[in-house]
């Protein structure tokens, strides 16, 4: 399907056009021009109230938005993925984080091959077991039953459990001892079992590809703590050890029985995984009630996203804004900013997803993309975050849209926190839009050299989404927006979201580094300056003893 260059595209010039219209249009302005914009830009659907009042953009700016998206074909490519085309190209693979979710009745090919059977029968075997760990009914070899469940993953096979562990926790079963093992530093895995007790232990080997260098480095030191506390029968490999995966030799080969293996298929990219069997931490955690509560909000987002018109579609509204700020005001990163501690590793799931998916420089035509592309995400849990880098979105030089996430109901309701969370919500999107003159300060008797410092220019936008309460299904409906989100910007940017070359010069160099710290006298041919650091390394690494 022909689709030209971005920037031929007649949206885009005339995006370009009104950018420079609308220029330094302030938000004041546009409340003070539509008073009733707060109560109309909004959508408020699936419990989810999604407020964009707050953003530098008319009537007139989102339709052209809309066009920019219809212009790219954004239908097709909606349809096209749903559908189990090979849109990753790069790759020559299916996309269908959608069928994770799809219910029993659905019917999705790929190749030929329905795979919403294959999809609930692994979700089906993940239930009796998570229900026979939970239930204590699943023993360690020593016979004491399991109560400490360790992850070990890195990337889509860590950042997702250990996120929708920390969201759920209020629904986790509290007997059970969780924890997530991802860095190879030796630090992570020491650290995550110092007080565990091995003969009551199950670890979680979660790799799509079973061969990634530190999940396989973690996977061996554990078996090897546990055999080491347990006698070293290799028997108990069985009892402790369960494997996810999509490479069954490589699980076997690791000694673990392929029938404690839980699989998962190509079409599924590490950071859209969270809700294929690389969420068994999770649904052992939270039962799998409400592992398929969450299933049910992803897909209510799934059909919501195929079926919704792009101007009441919460995932193209979000992506659009993304476009807007990333290729027409300038703005280089979005920050993300959960009014809520158990999304504290939101952000960073997120990082993932939005990064290592929208990260390209190339088109899908092969292509040097002549425009930003991907955002940098961040972000860090409100209230801390006022207390950080606040400053910087109030008065510093840099725009960064926000998008605020918050819920109307606690799950530790407590006196006042409840409101005193969320006035400061609301009070951060409102002093960021609208900001404080100059005048307004010296109103106050602030004298005239201070004032200036004590300005805010305002005009700095935000999403805030809004939900009753953080609960499986509302979770699994946030992290499809998001994950649809990244889709939309990526077809409009016209890059692969679904491959990630860029991480694999890093690890091949990392190898060849590897053996040359493991050499006598290794010849080393790189720049100066890594040959420089790894001669101090060498020289170094045994010179002193640890410190006690
Ligand atoms: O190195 C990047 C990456 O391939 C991610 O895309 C992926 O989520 C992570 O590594 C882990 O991969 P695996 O699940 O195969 O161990």
């Amino acid at each position: 399907m022909y689709v030209p260059r971005l920037t031929e595209l007649p949206a885009w010039q005339q995006l370009l056009q009104h950018a420079a219209r609308l220029g330094s249009v302030h938000l004041c302005d546009l409340f003070d021009q539509d008073p009733g914009r707060g109560d109309r830009m909004v959508i408020d659907e699936l419990g989810l109230y999604v407020d964009y009042a707050k953003h530098r953009v008319t009537a007139e700016t989102l339709q052209l938005l809309v066009e920019l998206a219809e212009q790219s074909r954004l239908r097709l490519q909606i349809d096209a993925m749903f559908a189990g085309e090979k849109i990753n190209l790069t790759e020559n693979r299916a996309v269908l984080h959608t069928a994770l979710r799809a219910p029993r009745s659905a019917r999705i090919y790929v190749d030929g091959v329905d795979v919403v059977p294959e999809v609930h029968a692994v979700l089906d075997k993940m239930s009796v077991f998570a229900e026979r760990v939970r239930q204590g009914e699943w023993l360690g070899f020593t016979g004491r039953r399991i109560r400490n469940i360790v992850n070990i993953g890195i990337g889509g096979s860590d950042l997702g459990p250990v996120m929708a562990y920390e969201a759920l926790r209020y629904y986790s079963e509290r007997s059970l001892c969780f924890r997530f093992v991802s860095n190879v530093d030796g630090t992570d895995f020491a650290e995550a079992v110092v007080d565990l007790e091995p003969a009551e232990t199950l670890f979680v080997v979660a790799s799509k590809t079973f061969t990634t260098l530190e999940t396989m480095t973690n996977a061996h030191s554990a078996r090897r703590w546990l055999l080491a506390a347990l006698g070293g029968d290799e028997r108990a490999v069985a009892n402790h050890f369960v494997a996810v995966s999509t490479h069954a030799t490589a699980v076997a080969q690791f000694g673990i029985d392929t029938a404690n293996m839980f699989g998962f298929w190509d079409w599924v990219g590490g950071r859209y995984s969270m809700d294929s069997a690389i969420g068994l931490s999770t649904m052992i955690a939270i039962g799998p009630a409400h592992f398929r509560a969450m299933l049910a909000g992803f897909h209510a987002m799934d059909e919501h996203f195929r079926t919704a018109p792009f101007e009441r579609n919460m995932p193209v509204i979000l992506a659009l804004l993304a476009v807007w700020y990333n290729n027409f005001l300038g703005a280089e990163s979005i920050a993300v900013l959960p009014y809520d501690q158990y999304l504290k590793r939101f952000p960073a799931y997120l990082q993932q997803l939005t990064m290592e998916s929208n990260g390209k420089s190339i088109t899908l035509d092969g292509e040097p993309v002549n425009y930003p592309s991907g955002p940098i995400y961040w972000g860090e849990p409100g209230t801390n975050g006022q207390h950080s880098f606040y400053q910087l979105l109030h008065q510093g030089t840099r725009l960064v849209p926000c998008d605020f996430i918050g819920f109307c109901r606690s799950l530790n309701p407590a006196g006042s926190h409840h409101d005193l969370l969320m006035s400061n919500i609301f009070a951060q999107g409102e002093a960021l839009a609208f900001g404080k003159t100059t005048d307004a300060v010296r109103a106050e008797g602030t004298p005239d050299w201070l004032a200036p410092h004590r300005t805010f220019e305002g005009n700095r936008p935000s999403t805030t989404i809004l939900a009753d309460q953080l609960t499986p299904e509302i979770l699994g409906k946030l992290v499809a927006l998001y994950e649809h989100s990244v889709f939309v910007q990526g077809v409009i940017w016209q890059v692969n979201s679904f491959d990630q070359w860029g991480v694999e010069l890093g690890k091949v160099l990392a190898r060849q580094i590897t053996d040359e710290l493991s050499t006598a006298e290794p010849a080393l041919h790189h720049d100066s300056s890594t040959n420089a650091l790894i001669r101090r390394y060498r020289s170094r690494r045994s010179a002193a003893a640890n410190p006690a």
